[in-house]
């Protein structure tokens, strides 16, 4: 089976919580989980699979963050390297009840960034089940990546997680 790292910022909350979740879909000896602070990039070409796990913490914040956003950080790093041949998938945190004109916005932040690579891109996920107005994070009534909202739908996480592990097991085609 091909290496698959789950790499996840930040640390300590809903995002570390639900990374570990979908961690544990996978056969421990086929996954590394890391924070994203503590990944060093030169390993990258030890995996072919990339899921990436984050918070979406305001439009306006993630814009004015970009000098030390870990993502973006990150995201630079990413405009050097060869990512041809390897698959990404990505989900994100949000909440859809304080936040519904923005819910998950941030997905949509990183399928912008990560289009810009040559990676394939898979893990789209269903709208339904989820109430919010608007949402970057969104075409086709599918989100980007997968929608968690720890907030609200905590008791729905766990299912989601598998569910999402299960269809990205099949479009890897393991
Ligand atoms: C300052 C701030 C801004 C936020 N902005 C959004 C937002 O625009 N859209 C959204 O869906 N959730 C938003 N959220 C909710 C978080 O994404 C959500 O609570 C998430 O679970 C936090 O993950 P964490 O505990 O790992 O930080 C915001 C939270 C904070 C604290």
């Amino acid at each position: 089976m091909e290496k698959t790292v789950l790499l996840y910022w930040g640390k300590g909350g809903n995002v570390e919580q639900s990374a570990k979740i979908i961690y544990n879909q996978f056969n421990m000896e086929s996954i590394d989980i890391f924070d994203l602070v503590s990944f060093d990039i030169k390993n990258i070409d030890n995996y072919e699979f990339l899921i990436l796990g984050s918070a979406t913490i305001g439009a306006d914040h993630w814009e004015q963050a970009s000098a030390n956003n870990e993502w973006n950080k990150f995201f630079r790093q990413l405009a050097d390297i060869d990512l041809s041949g390897k698959t990404l998938a990505f989900f994100g945190l949000g909440d859809q009840v304080l936040y519904p004109e923005n819910f998950v916005d941030g997905l949509g932040s990183f399928e912008k960034e990560l289009k810009k690579t040559k990676a394939k891109i898979i893990g789209r996920w269903p709208i339904e089940g989820y109430e919010f107005t608007d949402s970057e994070g969104i075409l086709n009534n599918m989100f980007f990546g997968l929608a968690l909202d720890e907030n609200n739908q905590w008791d729905l996480t766990e299912e989601r997680a598998k569910k999402w592990s299960c269809q990205l097991k099949k479009e890897l085609g393991y």
